[in-house]
């Protein structure tokens, strides 16, 4: 099933972000992704007052640390309600289960629904020579990439984040019954910015992403709402 497209609020302050928000429609039902430029400046504060306004959040903090201490991490994730988090697949399978088990017992006591539980494989910064010269991989990226996605679900992940030009053979590797949420999102000739393979969102639909991510082609527009509803239009109609 189609998700949302997650508009990622890359600004330094809350003003920033209320300006932005505050463009929209009230009850335009907007999914956000906060990072932690965001929550390390103001905090679970700036969640709760995103929730209050009907929106729903994809924290992206990509915890990475030893089990116990990312579940201590992810409970309080999990309180917070949010929609969608992060981890760094390379924590490992205990880790990645310990997240969970925070994620789903920080939400009970909250009564909330579990976030899912998305994880990083190998972030787009890590070029081949650092995977073989500084990680000191026997895989090459893409097998790698497989590699980690795999342990991910089954170590109780619900998706990954992934290029959209991957999805096509992470979903053959890894199976359907899994998210694969996709930033490097621009319409066909636009600004790359400093994303390298991008793809438009009806081509991403295409791939099989599952809900995309997307900054500053809407953030950075001098009309946020309008760039907004163009793309979300080419993801909902496209096939
Ligand atoms: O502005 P842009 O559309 O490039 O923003 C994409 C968002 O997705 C940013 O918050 C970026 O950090 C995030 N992201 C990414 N590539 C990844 C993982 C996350 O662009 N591999």
């Amino acid at each position: 099933m189609k998700g949302p497209l997650i508009i990622s609020l890359d600004v330094p302050s809350k003003e920033d972000l209320f300006d932005i928000i505050n463009e929209f429609p009230k009850d335009e039902k907007l999914t956000v992704k906060i990072g932690m430029e965001m929550f390390y400046a103001e905090g679970p504060q700036i969640v709760h007052e995103l929730l209050q306004r009907g929106l729903q959040i994809f924290l992206d903090l990509k915890l990475f640390d030893i089990p116990n201490t990312v579940k201590s991490g992810m409970h309080q994730i999990g309180k917070l309600g949010v929609q969608y988090t992060t981890v760094h697949a390379l924590g490992g399978s205990k880790m990645i289960t310990a997240a969970k088990q925070g994620l789903v017992e920080g939400a009970k006591e909250s009564g909330v629904k579990p976030a899912n539980l998305l994880a990083v494989t190998e972030l787009t910064s890590i070029t081949p020579e650092i995977l073989k010269n500084e990680q000191n991989s026997r895989l090459n990226m893409v097998n790698q990439v497989v590699s980690l996605a795999k342990m991910a679900k089954f170590s109780g992940a619900d998706g990954v984040i992934t290029s959209p030009l991957e999805v096509k053979s992470l979903k053959k590797q890894v199976g359907d019954d899994f998210l694969y949420v996709t930033p490097g999102i621009r319409e066909k000739g636009a600004a790359k910015d400093d994303q390298s393979r991008t793809a438009s969102p009806s081509q991403a639909a295409e791939y099989g992403s599952s809900a995309l991510v997307v900054g500053r082609p809407i953030i950075k527009s001098n009309d946020p709402v309008r760039a907004y509803h163009g793309m979300l239009e080419e993801w909902n109609n496209a096939n």
